[in-house]
């Protein structure tokens, strides 16, 4: 699959170096240009490029959104359109500036986003599990148990497509539900929130039956 992200630091480059060793194309873009992440997509190989972040948005059928959430406005919305995004986001007050609606709990960080990229399907996904980990804990299809990832989000078909990838790089997505319930079942200061948990735990804990 040909996917684009946006955002080349802890989690961004993380997700693209899981991509590319699954066999996926890589669009990957940052704030400063192309020309400042020629390191990065040496170090990727051949099924990564560094590109705009305009260009990332349409590369692929897919693209994840991995920038400090305070910058999501920023977002070239237009470029989206169509696309399914995954939102790997998280509302951090101190480093994003305070939100009243965030901090009043009205609306979720996700929901926020989806309401930008009005023409997009926005999913929230790989939020929940540190960087270095996420590099780490994935177990091949055979394995007895795999880490949970926790999906939320309101379109159906671009919710199966993000279990897709979640599975292709040794993940078991567990569905969370629609962006604004689901949500804020995996956003920070939730007891799943990095707790790094065998799917079937991550399932009793957010209170689902199956995906
Ligand atoms: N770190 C984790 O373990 C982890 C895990 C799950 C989720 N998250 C979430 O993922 C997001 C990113 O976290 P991170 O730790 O990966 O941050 P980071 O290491 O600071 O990297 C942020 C990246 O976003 C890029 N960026 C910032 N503003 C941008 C814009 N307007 N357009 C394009 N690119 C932009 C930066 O590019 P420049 O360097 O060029 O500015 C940088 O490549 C945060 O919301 C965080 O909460 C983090």
């Amino acid at each position: 699959m040909k996917i684009g992200i946006i955002g080349a630091g802890k989690i961004g480059s993380t997700l693209a170096h899981l991509f590319t060793a699954a066999g996926d194309d890589v669009a990957i873009a940052n704030s400063r240009g192309p020309d400042t992440l020629r390191d990065l997509e040496h170090h990727l190989g051949r099924h990564a490029h560094a590109v705009s972040t305009e260009e990332a948005a349409r590369y692929g059928d897919v693209t994840i959104v991995a920038v400090p959430f305070g910058h999501y406005r920023d977002l070239p919305a237009q470029a989206f359109a169509g696309r399914t995004v995954i939102d790997a986001t998280n509302y951090s007050p101190q480093r994003d500036g305070r939100d009243e609606k965030l901090e009043h709990g009205s609306v979720t960080s996700s929901e926020l986003m989806q309401r930008h990229l009005a023409g997009a399907h926005v999913v929230k996904a790989f939020n929940a599990m540190r960087w270095d980990h996420l590099m780490d804990h994935g177990r091949s299809a055979g394995a007895n148990q795999r880490y949970g990832i926790p999906v939320s989000g309101d379109d159906p078909n671009a919710k199966w497509r993000v279990f897709d990838l979640i599975e292709q790089i040794g993940y078991e997505p567990v569905d969370a539900g629609a962006l604004g319930e689901g949500g804020r079942k995996h956003e920070p200061g939730t007891e799943v929130y990095t707790a790094d948990l065998w799917a079937d735990n991550l399932r009793a804990r957010i209170g689902v039956e199956g995906t």
